[in-house]
């Protein structure tokens, strides 16, 4: 296994180019499913989580190319509709083929997915979506069974106790764009990642009216075919590099992503005095007065994204003065807390909302990372803490940021990969 190694303090500078978004990537690569025919996936990102889904996609008889950024994926005669435990236990966003396979084959095989590090998980909404259509569905052996003689469109509330689900409501749209007749998904997630799924559906020649609305509309085709799609950029790399400047009282431009994907994230980083203006070439980042503290919670975008609570709680253990930060989508997605507080910070829990103290200075330490986000805040932290931060289990890391170690390094950090003993 690897750990990241950091000599934190370096002032970053410099241009920073982001790559396309996994989790638009994701169900993008799942909706090939739904084609008899070729499709090309451009800016695709060169992650682990990507890999996976490429391996599930090949399981269900798709053949997939990848050369640099762009990834083909084409249909073979050996179609199946089986997505196996292996595959999906290691990824959650496995899941997301169900609605393509339910759509297309009309039979789908998909293992539960459990839980994970951030909280409990379920998938109801996506399986109220599916089965709102018409389809039968089943809890066997650890897999949902999901059979349908017909899909027919209908009218389905999406919303949960934590509101809208990103991936639920793509699952019912990738159903839905081949079942027969209008299906209205009320309450549907507006988030960026979502859009560009039906922008993609779409160009395959489904209907779909009203996406990153609340409210999309779509009427069933008989068919879809192949399409070419660039995934838009990913708006928590962005948000994270932006954090990394501010964390660094560097001055740092982001290249090829899109502002209006973060107005939140940029009004809570404006209100805690970072300076973030469009400029020729990109985004540029850099404080412009000493940072003061921000509250912050998370919601459904166009809200603060979850994805960014933890990058932004470590932006503000070094902020003087007291940030309260709240969790409303997953009220457990706090295991950053304890590895943040072993380099010194002052955090503590208040139920579903952290209490953040700002100190002067972090120090490095060895920590953990647990999942995705929760790693990037510590490599955050790291930048910024006097000392070295060795991070283990950086594998999480490379699920979802690509040649991060590159990225900052070109930008003037000191990081670099170990073997861990
Ligand atoms: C997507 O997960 C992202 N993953 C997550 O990113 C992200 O944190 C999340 O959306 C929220 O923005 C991908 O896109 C691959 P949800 P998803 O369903 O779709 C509850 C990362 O770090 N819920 O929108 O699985 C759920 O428990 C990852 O890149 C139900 O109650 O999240 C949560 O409280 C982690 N029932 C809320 O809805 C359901 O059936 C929102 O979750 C489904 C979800």
């Amino acid at each position: 296994m690897d750990k990241l190694v950091i000599e934190g303090t370096r002032r970053l500078k410099g241009a920073v180019q982001v790559s396309g978004a996994k989790n638009a990537c994701l169900p993008i690569l799942a909706a090939t499913l739904l084609s008899d025919e070729k499709c090309v996936i451009r800016n695709a990102p060169a992650l682990r989580d990507i890999a996976t889904m490429l391996r599930l996609l090949k399981a269900l008889g798709m053949k997939t190319t990848a050369d640099g950024d762009i990834i083909t994926v084409e249909p073979t005669k050996g179609r199946k509709y089986l997505a196996p435990y292996k595959l999906v236990s290691t990824m959650r966003a496995s899941v997301c083929v169900l609605g393509p396979l339910i759509g297309k084959m009309r039979q789908a095989e998909v293992s539960f997915p459990g839980g994970c590090i951030i909280g409990p998980r379920p998938i109801d909404l996506h399986l109220k979506g599916i089965s709102s259509l018409g389809a039968d569905l089943s809890i066997k052996k650890g897999y949902i069974i999901a059979r349908a003689k017909e899909l027919h469109g209908s009218r389905i509330y999406l919303g949960g106790h934590f509101g809208s689900s990103v991936l639920a409501t793509a699952n019912t749209m990738m159903a839905a764009v081949l079942a027969k007749g209008h299906t209205l998904i009320e309450n549907a997630a507006c988030e960026p990642e979502v859009q560009d799924l039906a922008n993609f559906l779409v160009r395959m020649g489904a209907k779909i009216k009203g996406h990153g609305t609340p409210r999309i509309e779509i009427t069933g085709v008989k068919k879809l075919g192949g399409a070419e799609h660039t995934v838009i950029a990913d708006r928590i790399e962005t948000g994270t590099y932006m954090i990394a400047a501010a964390i660094t009282d560097g001055d740092i431009t982001i290249k090829g992503s899109r502002l209006e994907h973060l107005t939140a994230v940029v009004d809570k980083l404006t209100e805690a005095g970072v300076g973030i203006t469009e400029v020729k070439g990109g985004i540029r980042v850099r404080r412009k007065r000493n940072l003061s503290p921000a509250d912050v919670t998370t919601l459904p975008y166009p809200g603060f994204p979850t994805d960014m609570q933890a990058q932004m709680m470590s932006l503000m253990t070094v902020t003087k003065g007291i940030s309260v930060i709240t969790e409303k989508i997953y009220p457990d997605r706090f295991i950053h807390v304890s590895e943040l507080n072993r380099m010194g910070a002052e955090i503590h829990l208040e139920g579903a909302s952290a209490i953040v103290k700002g100190i002067k200075a972090l120090s490095g330490a060895p920590v953990m990372a647990s999942d995705l986000r929760a790693s990037a805040a510590l490599v955050l932290a790291g930048l910024a803490a006097e000392g070295r931060t060795d991070i283990s289990r950086v594998y999480h890391l490379d699920r979802g940021y690509e040649k991060i170690e590159q990225k900052l390094n070109k930008l003037g950090a000191k990081i670099w990969r170990e073997k861990e003993e």
